[in-house]
């Protein structure tokens, strides 16, 4: 069993569309037997929210499923949780790794890429879920290559 958390800020916007992109990926390859996939936000201020609307609309245009996605906190516990911690920027790697403690190896999803930029850009502030869309959609077509 492979356990995948996906990181963010807020766990809104950009961690909740790379997770639901890589079950649907998963899904797609009847690999679901095979792994844990969930997503987390270092701060807890949406805690309990639905995905933004936006990251609702660019998955739901591409016909992939938000059910049961809700807004929660990192924590401490999630480190013994998972095995694999897939953040979207420089900042949630630095956040994760101080929530986290230990030496746990904790990824930005677009390393796997060959994009020169590393960061998923967030459309909280740019407002372009799309490119939002498609870098989650390399990073972790990139992911699932790596640990299959
Ligand atoms: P996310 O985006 O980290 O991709 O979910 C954000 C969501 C909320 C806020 C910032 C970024 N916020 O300031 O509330």
């Amino acid at each position: 069993m492979k356990k995948v958390v996906f990181i963010c800020l807020g766990n809104i916007c950009r961690s909740p569309m790379a997770e639901a992109i890589f079950r649907d990926l998963v899904k797609q390859q009847n690999l679901e037997a095979a792994f844990t996939i969930d997503s987390a936000g270092t701060a807890g201020w949406h805690e309990g929210e639905r995905p933004h609307k936006g990251t609702l609309a660019k998955l739901r245009e591409h016909d992939i499923s938000t059910e049961g996605m809700y807004s929660r906190p990192l924590t401490k516990e999630d480190s013994e949780r998972f095995d694999y911690f897939i953040c979207m920027d420089e900042s949630n790697v630095e956040n994760t790794r101080r929530i986290l403690g230990g030496d746990k190896e904790v990824l930005r999803l677009l390393d796997l890429t060959t994009h020169t930029v590393k960061e998923v850009p967030d459309p909280y502030y740019t407002g372009d879920f799309e490119e939002t869309y498609q870098l989650c959609l390399e990073g972790c077509t990139k992911l699932l290559e790596k640990l299959c």
